[in-house]
């Protein structure tokens, strides 16, 4: 009989990752559990007005809510009923004590494992999809097994969808990853997890491994996708200089087979909740080993990714004259990308935060994250909220697009332009816009490696 399965943790993984694993599955009854009883209601109700906005997913979560997914606050009951469970809670980085401003935060992790302990009432498999250190999974094994009344095997299964694209990523993944044991209960309790994927992912991307690697290999998989982002945004800083144009020096490096296209686009810096966490995390943990060296060349991303938001600002202020005081900042996007209302890590945080130390007068838009972006600038006051992208504009000196939305290019820009005080600037850090169509429209255009 098929195994029930419930998720720790409501949030963009868990939430997402279940709907899809109930589509898929509709024999089991799926399970997504949380103590943020309003991020339960909000996954519950009626409108479906989810906690999260993510292309797709209503139409799953309209497709099994109900039937055999299932969300609320009894993680007791979940537990209970549950054979597989899932951890999904978040893992921050750390900002107090040993490792602070590096190494994970597993105190929900922890807090997690011991519910599960308590709550228990047969064998359970436990699957980390929390993002954690390398050898967290023998940290929980000892929690759980320590004079317990029944087995606990801890798998890791790290997740490897992008947010915007969440839905598509699970439906049609690069590859699974499944680590465990490899003594006889760990490969049986892989092979539980290998068939709830198997349902509609094909067996030759199933990877299996032992656990560490399966932890390590997340965190390495995310360090080489923002290491393509800064060595690209440090190739922009040269192209600024020298004449050249960073998205034809990405365009024919790319060509070649052994580098590839992806994850070359020269911007603002990478944000999101997953990028700097994970390399600070690796970076945290080449230093428990006494890797120097590794530690080092891994903290040079989050560098150079810190640098570029402090070059859009620097390049905006000596384009407008050397002084910022008092003029009208139009930030076009808050979100971190595209098809997402996630703030966290937002490249447009950073850029709003240093244009408010020069006494700008900020207005922000963004289609889908002007909440979030409210609660992050709550500190920072007079900035103004804008969801029309005509009224942010109006009387504004410049404008620096900050996240690709694919509606931007066809706004009309002659009409934005009318409204704006002259002379005016349009900065596209995501190089999206047409900029010779602005120039001739009569806009100052910079870009980011042009
Ligand atoms: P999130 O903050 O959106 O969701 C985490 C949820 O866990 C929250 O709703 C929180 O209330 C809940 N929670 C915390 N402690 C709990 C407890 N003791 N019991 C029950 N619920 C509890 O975080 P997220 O973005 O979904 O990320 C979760 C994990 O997945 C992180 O480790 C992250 O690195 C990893 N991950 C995230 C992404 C992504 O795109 N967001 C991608 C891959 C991996
Ligand atoms: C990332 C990983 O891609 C995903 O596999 C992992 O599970 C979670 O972390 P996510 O952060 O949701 O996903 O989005 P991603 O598409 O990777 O973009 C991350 C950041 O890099 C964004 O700010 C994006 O704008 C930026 N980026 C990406 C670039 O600046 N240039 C690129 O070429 C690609």
């Amino acid at each position: 009989m098929n195994k029930n399965i419930v998720c720790i943790g409501a949030g963009y993984i868990g939430g997402p990752t279940m709907a899809v694993i109930a589509k898929m599955n509709p024999d089991r009854k799926v399970m997504v559990v949380d103590i943020n009883a309003e991020r339960i209601a909000a996954w519950n109700s009626e409108d479906y007005s989810l906690p999260i906005y993510e292309p797709g997913l209503v139409d799953v979560v309209k497709e099994v809510r109900g039937k055999n997914l299932f969300f609320s606050t009894d993680i007791e009951g979940a537990v209970k009923e549950c054979d597989i469970i899932f951890v999904g809670v978040n893992t921050p980085t750390k900002m107090f004590g040993k490792g602070a401003g590096r190494a994970s935060d597993l105190q929900y992790w922890e807090a997690t494992a011991r519910e599960i302990k308590r709550f228990a009432e047969n064998d359970k498999i436990i699957v980390e999809k929390s993002t954690l250190p390398v050898r967290t999974a023998a940290a929980m094994e000892a929690i759980l097994n320590d004079h317990a009344e029944y087995r606990f095997t801890v798998l890791s299964n790290p997740e490897f969808l992008a947010e915007g694209t969440a839905i598509k990523d699970l439906l049609e993944p690069d590859r699974v990853l499944i680590g465990g044991p490899q003594a006889e209960c760990g490969l049986c309790a892989i092979q539980e997890v290998v068939d709830i994927y198997a349902a509609w992912v094909a067996k030759e991307k199933i990877l299996t491994t032992n656990v560490w690697s399966a932890e390590l290999t997340k965190l390495a998989a995310n360090a080489f996708l923002a290491q393509r982002v800064s060595s690209i945004n440090a190739i922009a800083g040269l192209c600024e200089a020298t004449g050249a144009d960073v998205d034809e020096v990405a365009r024919v490096v790319g060509a070649d087979k052994r580098i590839g296209p992806k994850f070359l686009k020269a911007g603002p810096g990478f944000g999101g909740s997953c990028f700097k966490k994970d390399v600070l995390n690796l970076v945290y943990l080449c230093e428990s080993f006494g890797l120097h060296t590794a530690a080092e060349y891994w903290m040079g991303v989050i560098k150079m990714n810190d640098h570029q938001q402090e070059r859009i600002v620097s390049r905006l202020f000596k384009e407008m004259f050397n002084t910022l005081a008092n003029k009208k900042v139009a930030l076009f996007g808050f979100a971190f990308k595209a098809d997402t209302g996630d703030t966290r890590e937002t490249p447009a945080g950073t850029v709003a935060r240093l244009l408010a130390d020069e006494h700008v007068r900020i207005t922000i838009t963004d289609p889908k994250a002007l909440s979030n972006a409210k609660h992050d600038l709550s500190d920072i006051g007079d900035v103004v909220y804008e969801e029309d992208e005509y009224r942010a504009a109006n009387g504004a000196d410049a404008i620096v697009l900050m996240t690709d939305w694919r509606h931007y290019p066809t706004l009309d820009w002659q009409k934005i332009y009318d409204s704006m005080r002259k002379p005016a600037l349009v900065f596209d850090t995501r190089n999206c816009l047409d900029a010779e169509q602005l120039r001739k429209i009569g806009f100052k255009v910079l870009n980011v490696g042009k």
